[in-house]
């Protein structure tokens, strides 16, 4: 069992293609897409800042130079603004990232798989718990996903994943548990399934874009071949994890959006300009004449 310690290390796999969003994302990054005036990777970032991390990972694939660019700082950018006298805009661009937290870029040569991607962290995590975030996931929680799950390996000491009851009908959409009380927010894992047909699912509890990882995880994944799909999935990795080391299943609190998906997208920016401290209100005038137009 690893040591249990501060959790300095989040690894964000942002290599995949994107399929669902083409042709946005045939030049663009999933994780560029904007939720009102924040991209994706953004939110991701800042859950993660504010789970104490301050390592970042990203594992990067063809046609993600604008995440780079997005957290890198940007001095003109910053002296235009001010010399607009465009100081808040000044700061906004400026807090992308403070200035304790430092970006590891890693290239994953081939999207072959989730798990695939979490193994190219390996060289940079050392031998540590890390936690990994897919940005497509936006969950909106009073306290942050992550943080909430940290507390639980602080409790254990073991890997966590962070898990939510889905649609019977959207089981093969999402790795499923099976858990030892289905009834308490945390408990010990004791199986998971990559996408099973609905009709074959054990359970309805599934795995979200969310997860803590002892470094042992690196030596499971290095010992599987493909799985589902023909990619390394990381669930087959949590399998062996769960049978060597234990992992936990945490009903986070909180509301999840599937940002990856187009309804999902929509949901997620209209819920946020609801929320939004500024068009907020505006826009909620907007949302109620649209809504008394339908039918
Ligand atoms: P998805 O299953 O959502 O795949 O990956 P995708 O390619 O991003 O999107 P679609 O399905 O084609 O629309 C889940 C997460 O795993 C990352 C993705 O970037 C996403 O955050 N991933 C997936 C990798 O980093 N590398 C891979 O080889 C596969």
């Amino acid at each position: 069992m690893a040591a249990r310690k501060q959790i300095r290390t989040a690894v964000f796999p942002v290599a995949g293609r994107g399929t669902r969003f083409l042709p946005a994302t045939k030049a663009s990054p999933k994780e560029m897409l904007p939720i009102v005036d924040r991209p994706l990777i953004q939110y991701a970032v800042d859950e993660a800042l504010a789970a104490g991390a301050e390592r970042l990972i990203f594992i990067t694939g063809s046609s993600k130079r604008a995440i780079e660019d997005h957290f890198d700082s940007d001095a003109e950018l910053e002296r235009l603004l001010e010399s607009q006298g465009k100081t808040e805009l000044a700061d906004q661009v400026r807090s992308v990232l403070p200035s304790y937290a430092t970006c590891i870029y890693i290239r994953q040569s081939a999207p072959l798989g989730l798990g695939h991607a979490v193994l190219c962290a390996r060289p940079a995590v050392d031998d540590e718990p890390f936690f990994v975030h897919l940005a497509d996931d936006l969950i909106v929680a009073e306290t942050p996903c992550l943080k909430q799950m940290a507390a639980t390996f602080e409790q254990f000491g073991s890997s966590v994943v962070g898990v939510e009851e889905v649609d019977r009908r959207d089981t093969d959409k999402y790795g499923i548990v099976e858990v030892e009380d289905a009834r308490s927010t945390v408990s010990r894992m004791h199986g998971i399934v990559e996408k099973p047909k609905p009709e074959q699912a054990r359970s309805t509890l599934a795995v979200v874009g969310r997860y803590v990882l002892t470094p042992t995880i690196f030596a499971e994944l290095e010992n599987i071949s493909q799985g589902a799909g023909g990619e390394i999935q990381l669930t087959d990795g949590i399998a062996r994890l769960m049978r060597s080391e234990g992992v936990y299943a945490h009903r986070f609190s909180g509301r999840r959006f599937d940002c990856g998906s187009k309804l999902g997208y929509l949901q997620a920016t209209i819920e946020m300009s609801l929320a939004h401290p500024v068009l907020g209100k505006e826009f909620r005038h907007y949302l109620k004449s649209v809504v008394g137009r339908l039918d």
